[in-house]
């Protein structure tokens, strides 16, 4: 009896399917096709406009990993990749948010003021340079120019907007950033790296980026410095085909 009215009911559901498809071609079909596609477990699913710039992508899964060890970026995506993704950024405010949510989250859970995460992005080859004059001049003045993404599945034209406004600074390590009107100075190392700032308490800090050394496992290590302190990263990748 019970199966019956199961079978009944899908029956149904086919048939008014069917009638909607007839009815509505074009919505159904997309509908169907956003069905079909599912984010891995740890993965949150957001469409995105396919378009040039972001090698036509529809929809990304994002995952933010938090850690409890400082990894460097390199590091970072080595565990994307391991899981068959790659160290990823925001396309969003609604990405930004859910990264930022996140990370906030864990860092009051573990009585962490303030710390890190990395974001994809690497300062581009002609801006790592110790020379000032051409750190000053463009492109490696222009926030929306001096950085680059490497997956190219994300347009990062939002993400440059979300620079912390004095980054990326000509940004060097050791961290001396906007205390330091004289930078850059020609003894400075570059900061080739993207982190995302997560400082719960502070709205003006929190869930902006900054250029940073990409290598935080490894010594000058100021632990003074909690605010650049790595403790995670976003990796991305696309979705899977679901069958369900
Ligand atoms: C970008 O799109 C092209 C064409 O679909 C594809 O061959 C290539 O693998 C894509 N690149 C990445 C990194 O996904
Ligand atoms: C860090 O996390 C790992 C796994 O989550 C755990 O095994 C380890 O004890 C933690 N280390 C510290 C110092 O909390
Ligand atoms: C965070 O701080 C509270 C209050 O001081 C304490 O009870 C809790 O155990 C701390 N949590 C961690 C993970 O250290
Ligand atoms: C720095 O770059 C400028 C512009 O490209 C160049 O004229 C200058 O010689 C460079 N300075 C040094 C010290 O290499």
């Amino acid at each position: 009896m019970k199966r019956w009215i199961v079978f009944a009911a899908l029956c149904f559901c086919i048939l008014n399917v069917k009638a909607f498809v007839i009815d509505n071609d074009e919505s159904c079909e997309s509908e169907e096709k956003q069905q079909k596609m599912k984010c891995p477990k740890h993965y949150k699913g957001y469409y995105r406009q396919p378009t040039a710039t972001n090698n036509q992508t529809k929809m990304w899964c994002l995952r933010v990993v938090m850690v409890n060890v400082s990894v460097s970026e390199q590091a970072a995506q080595q565990a994307c990749n391991a899981e068959g993704a790659v160290l990823s950024t925001f396309a969003s405010y609604d990405e930004q948010k859910h990264i930022v949510r996140h990370a906030s989250k864990y860092f009051r859970y573990n009585n962490i003021t303030q710390g890190s995460i990395w974001l994809d992005g690497v300062r581009i080859e002609q801006c790592r340079t110790l020379n000032v004059t051409q750190q000053i001049a463009a492109p490696c003045n222009d926030k929306t120019k001096v950085f680059d993404i490497t997956d190219p599945r994300t347009d990062p034209k939002y993400a440059w907007t979300q620079w912390y406004r004095t980054a990326p600074s000509w940004a060097y390590w050791p961290i001396r950033t906007e205390e330091y009107s004289t930078y850059p100075t020609v003894d400075s190392i570059t900061a080739d790296c993207v982190q995302m700032w997560i400082y719960p308490g502070n709205d003006d800090r929190n869930g902006q980026l900054h250029a940073i050394h990409c290598d935080m496992a490894v010594p000058p290590y100021d632990f003074e410095k909690a605010l650049f302190t790595n403790y995670g990263y976003v990796c991305g990748r696309p979705p899977v085909l679901s069958f369900y």
